[in-house]
């Protein structure tokens, strides 16, 4: 087993990756304070795991929540429902929240934990490969508004991150290539070796090799426990985990979110990125087009849909949590492995990237 740790001084916490640790009864029970636990799942995910977590958890009173599946249900009217339910099932602040589930149950979990009698302990079990290797390290935990993707929330740490790779063989092809764009992005951001790592093995990542899997998760973790450890709040350095997300999060909201999975835009928000990279000088050609094709690579699209505008991208882009004092912020890569933030990116440069790469026709 590999495990690393989140180093927040009181708030640190272990991230431990492996085969088989849903049914690790002695680990995850080491994590659990209390006698009782509330797992929060959703019904596409319950039928394949809960089982195996209640028969681990045995020698604790477990109760569960079991939402619906998909994005529209991180909202408020669920985060009451699980407030309601605790509380009339008598939970107390020694009880701990399991979430088992992807990034919208991780993100719903880890907010009740936040507010439930003022914050109560949770354990994170990411069942998609996006919260293993993003969502559900670090501490970022939220609800949608109808005015806003991830708006309601709160930075509230778990206690401890199960990544169980077996989970991964029932995750849907297309929700593995979402996952794979953030796995891509920590390349881009911080190592170039690492980037050139999942070139060489990108067959065996798509035949789900355990072995590469594990390296590949576990360094992505640490990089992102790296990077949190050292600006937990993103009041710097944590806003580089944001690459290609400015132009993907326009992707999602001008086409309803769900419509692009978020792996998918920020993987055309990657290109574009590195795109305007080179168009300011930062990077060359070759890095767009290694980048570029790596993305391809896990076919996920590299050019936006036909029906979006510059005003479109523009519109959406403005209204970013990162912007400051009314300029569109970006994080663009300065070389592949390294990246910065830029507040001065005119509305030319980004009119001509967004539009050499939009897709000309309507996709078939
Ligand atoms: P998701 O939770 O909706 O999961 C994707 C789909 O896969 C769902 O249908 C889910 O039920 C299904 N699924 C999950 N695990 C499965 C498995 N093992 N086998 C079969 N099906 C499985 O989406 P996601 O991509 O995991 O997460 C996206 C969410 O994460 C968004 O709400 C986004 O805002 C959030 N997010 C949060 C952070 C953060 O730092 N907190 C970072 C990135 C994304
Ligand atoms: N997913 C970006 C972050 O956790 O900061």
């Amino acid at each position: 087993m590999a495990s690393l740790n989140v180093s927040l001084d009181e708030r640190s916490y272990p991230i431990h990756i492996d085969s088989g640790l849903l049914s690790d009864s002695n680990l995850l029970s080491q994590y659990i304070r209390g006698k009782r636990v509330c797992i929060i799942s959703n019904d596409v995910v319950a039928p394949l795991y809960l089982a195996t977590i209640k028969t681990s958890l045995c020698q604790f009173e477990v109760d569960e929540i079991i939402l619906e599946d998909g994005e529209a249900s991180k909202n408020l009217t669920n985060f009451e429902k699980v407030m309601a339910h605790m509380l009339e099932k008598g939970h107390g602040r020694d009880s701990t929240i399991v979430a088992l589930g992807g990034g919208v149950t991780g993100d719903l979990s880890g907010f009740a934990a936040a507010c439930y009698q003022r914050g109560i302990d949770f354990i994170q079990i990411p069942t998609t490969l996006l919260s293993q290797v993003d969502s559900s390290v670090g501490g970022k935990t939220a609800v949608n508004h109808p005015l806003g993707k991830n708006m309601i929330g709160a930075f509230y740490q778990p206690k401890a991150v199960f990544i169980d790779l077996d989970t991964l063989i029932t995750l849907p092809a297309r929700e593995f290539a979402a996952g794979m764009a953030e796995v891509i992005k920590y390349g881009v951001l911080a190592d170039r070796e690492f980037f050139d790592w999942l070139l060489t093995n990108k067959q065996a990542i798509k035949d789900k090799d355990t072995a590469v899997l594990a390296k590949m998760i576990e360094h992505c973790c640490a990089i992102k426990a790296d990077i949190v450890a050292k600006d937990e709040k993103e009041s710097g350095v944590r806003a580089h985990l944001n690459l290609g997300h400015t132009f993907g999060h326009a992707i999602e909201a001008e086409l309803g979110y769900g419509a692009w999975l978020h792996g998918e835009a920020v993987a055309t928000g990657m290109v574009m990125a590195s795109q305007l990279a080179c168009d300011l000088g930062l990077v060359d050609e070759t890095a767009v087009t290694l980048v570029t094709q790596l993305i391809e690579e896990f076919e996920l699209p590299v050019l936006a849909p036909a029906s979006m505008s510059v005003e479109d991208f523009v519109r959406h882009m403005r209204r970013d949590k990162k912007n400051l004092n009314g300029n569109i912020r970006l994080i663009l890569p300065v070389k592949i492995g390294q990246c910065d933030i830029f507040d001065d990116v005119t509305q030319t440069q980004l009119a001509q990237v967004i539009t050499s790469l939009t897709e000309t026709q309507p996709a078939k």
